[in-house]
């Protein structure tokens, strides 16, 4: 028998250590979920952004798994052969049998190997398996429950693909294999069931209870010890699934959570205590020009300019270069989510702008994926006016531009009063008209299958905000997510957030909320709350994380009313920003990225596949938990000069007036070199950026 190998996550400084200590030649890493390149929400994002370091570690023995979608695989993979033997034999023999699986690269960071498996193909199992799930693990899965249906087939090919390769290894393999969501959670169970020889780990993105149960209208987060959670699963029709995730909890050999709060709930709801939380990552981009991204800011605030300039045609009563640019965006979770008390803020926000006489506008972007017929003409027709007088005042400038120099060629300066003639009038006049509206700016750019039931149109109903002249506050509903391809706003999600000011995202339910934490690598400020991962994860590691243009809404220990009270209160405090606190705060805003990378957060999911292994191969792998070290302590500390919020500012900002602020010439590096902290880079991460400095974080 080989020694016993330790394991451990020491240092947390990198994954030297492991390196040193465990051949991985011998060892295979399958990660299963439904969200392999297909994308749903942000487990999706998990994975697609963690491939890269992944694959930087396990190499070609990284195979990421999930299920076959053919117009994702389209767009996203490229089949090739399996790349080594044992895999070669393993797909063959259960194409042989009746499945359909696919072996590829998926053409992200990293490109990472992925192995899909068509749940569709084998349907003619279901039945089969079904009876065996409930024969063996007493779950019984109805039949009209489509993506239960689908949780059966994945986890019965999953757990066949694992089997099957464990059986074609020459050597006893080590594998591990890193379930993710419900979805795919009886792949564990079964391969713990058959005894396979795979160290098991099951991370919950969130709990299935905890999602309903917010939904209503249930005070969760006081109640959380309380709920019968077998009866409110079975009141709320999802029992059966509720036990596949309760099993694949209880089953895995290592169970995590990606945030402390969602620890506390799959605790109560799905009784196991996570081993260890693994908080989600991003891949961070640096530029080498530290000012690259306000650039990317400019550039994509004129485009979103741009569609606001149609989508307002005949109503552009507002100064758009002092427009604020908001956005909520996520699954249509309306109350999850947050965005019924982001309505009701908007709402006395466009209140107090009013009575202060605020020269500020806002507009508000809601991209919440709906039932919709597409477009709706008037959105479309906004966008062909603008263009229409765009074309008409190239045509105009054209002749223009011809007239004045045929004058200068025969030496006279032009008669100004003959430059333009009738024909140009008319052209002019008729491209005027052509902006003349019956109705006011659309709220909604799509037309709702559901409008009369649709909770954010009934809200806006409710509360007024019509998009009329007198509002301060305009709110547009993009009800599906945002593509490069859209004939109406042609940008991706990325470059609409780079182009906006403040994301909000004032959740009620949210596990982790990846949409705030890729604000603030994009160096947008964002309103998340202290119910979010996100939020009470920035809130551990930063002291005044309102100074960086991370604002933490309380929905934990107010009510909604108090909440919204002070929702509208950040709401308000932004607005009150100039141009130049905003490039400072972005600026920090931007500086907390490293906090976010997988290239810190990705050593512990190092962690719990130590753990599994150690656990699962108990006479190979020994895991040795470490004290914390003082990374595990870290601050950024509040930033030395200017706090952002003009109310705290007044002595110790900049000396500038707003006119200055227009005016002045502004050397962004110079602004953030002044502006800059002593900050040290975060648990000793390789030093990229050199604007960074390196030292000690003040005592708080
Ligand atoms: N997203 C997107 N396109 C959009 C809006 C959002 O791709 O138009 C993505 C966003 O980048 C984020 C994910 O949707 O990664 C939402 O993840 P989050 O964790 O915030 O919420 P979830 O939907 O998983 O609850
Ligand atoms: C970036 C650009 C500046 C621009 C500013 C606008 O910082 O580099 O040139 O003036 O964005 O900021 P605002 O917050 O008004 O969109
Ligand atoms: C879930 C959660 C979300 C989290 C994502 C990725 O969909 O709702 O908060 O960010 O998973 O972990």
């Amino acid at each position: 028998m080989p020694l016993a190998r330790s394991l451990s996550v020491t240092s947390l400084s990198g994954l030297e250590e492991w390196d040193e200590e465990f051949d991985r030649e011998d060892a295979v890493l399958f990660e299963i979920a439904w969200e392999v390149a297909n994308k749903v929400g942000g487990i999706y994002t998990v994975i697609q952004t963690k491939a890269r370091l992944t694959c930087e570690e396990w190499g070609e023995n990284y195979f990421l798994v999930g299920p076959y979608m053919e117009s994702s695989v389209r767009t996203q993979v490229e089949l090739i052969e399996p790349c080594n033997a044992t895999l070669r034999r393993t797909i063959d023999k259960m194409n042989s049998s009746g499945c359909k699986v696919y072996f590829g690269r998926w053409l992200i960071e990293g490109s990472p190997y992925v192995i899909l498996l068509d749940v569709g193909f084998t349907a003619w199992s279901l039945d089969r398996w079904k009876s065996e799930l409930w024969e063996n693990c007493s779950i019984g899965v109805p039949w009209f429950d489509r993506e239960a249906n689908d949780a059966v087939l994945f986890g019965f090919l999953t757990a066949w693909l694992l089997g099957e390769f464990a059986a074609q290894c020459d050597e006893p393999p080590h594998i591990v294999a890193h379930f993710h969501e419900w979805l795919a959670g009886l792949g564990l169970v079964l391969c713990r069931q058959r005894q396979l020889p795979v160290a098991t780990i099951f991370t919950t993105h969130a709990t299935l209870l905890g999602r309903y149960l917010c939904a209503g209208n249930v005070d969760f987060y006081n109640k959380l010890a309380e709920f019968n959670v077998d009866k409110e699963a079975g009141d709320r029709q999802i029992y059966h699934r509720y036990c596949l995730e309760r099993a694949a909890a209880r089953c895995a050999h290592v169970f995590t959570t990606v945030s402390q709060i969602t620890a506390i709930e799959a605790e109560h709801l799905l009784k196991r205590k996570p081993d260890i939380v693994t908080p989600n990552g991003l891949n961070v981009k640096k530029f080498s020009a530290m000012h690259e991204f306000q650039n990317l800011h400019a550039q994509s605030k004129a485009r979103i300019q741009e569609f606001v300039r149609g989508h307002f045609y005949g109503h552009l009563d507002f100064n758009l270069d002092k427009t604020v640019f908001l956005f909520i965006a996520g699954r249509y979770e309306f109350s999850n989510k947050g965005a019924d008390i982001f309505l009701e803020a908007l709402a006395r926000l466009n209140y107090l702008l009013r009575v202060n006489h605020s020269e500020v506008t806002i507009i508000a972007f809601f991209i919440m994926p709906a039932r919709t017929n597409n477009f709706n003409v008037e959105t479309l027709k906004g966008q062909a006016v603008r263009k229409q007088l765009w074309d008409t005042a190239q045509t105009v400038k054209e002749r223009f531009g011809k007239k004045l120099y045929e004058s200068l060629l025969v030496g006279q300066l032009p008669d100004v009063s003959k430059m333009l003639d009738k024909e140009d009038f008319t052209m002019m006049k008729r491209a005027i008209f052509a902006t003349q509206r019956q109705c006011l700016p659309p709220i909604c750019s799509h037309n709702m299958l559901e409008d009369s039931s649709d909770p954010i149109l009934n809200c806006i109903r409710r509360i007024g905000l019509f998009n009329s002249a007198q509002d301060r506050v305009k709110v547009i509903f993009h009800p599906e997510f945002l593509s490069s391809t859209s004939p109406l706003l042609p940008m991706d999600y990325e470059e609409f957030v780079r182009g906006c000011h403040l994301g909000v995202f004032p959740s009620y339910y949210e596990p982790w909320g990846y949409t705030p934490a890729e604000c603030t690598v994009m160096g947008i400020p964002s309103i998340s709350t202290n119910l979010s991962g996100f939020g009470c994860f920035m809130e551990e590691h930063i002291a005044d994380p309102s100074a960086y243009g991370i604002y933490i809404l309380d929905r934990r220990y107010r009510g909604v009313d108090e909440s919204c009270n002070q929702l509208t209160s950040f709401l308000f405090q932004f607005c009150q920003q100039s141009r130049r606190q905003r490039i400072i705060q972005r600026n920090r805003t931007e500086r907390l990225s490293d906090l976010l990378d997988w290239r810190y957060l990705g050593r512990y999911y190092v962690s719990a596949r130590h753990m599994a292994l150690a656990k699962a191969f108990p006479d190979t792998f020994i895991y040795e938990p470490q004290e914390p070290t003082s990374a595990t302590g870290f601050r950024y500390p509040r930033p030395a000069s200017v706090p952002p919020s003009p109310a705290h500012s007044l002595h110790s900002s900049p000396h500038h007036s707003e006119a200055e602020d227009e005016e002045e010439p502004y050397d962004e590096d110079l602004e953030a070199e002044k502006d800059r902290v002593n900050i040290r880079q975060p648990f000793n991460l390789p030093n990229r950026n050199k604007n960074h400095t390196v030292g000690l974080p003040e005592k708080n």
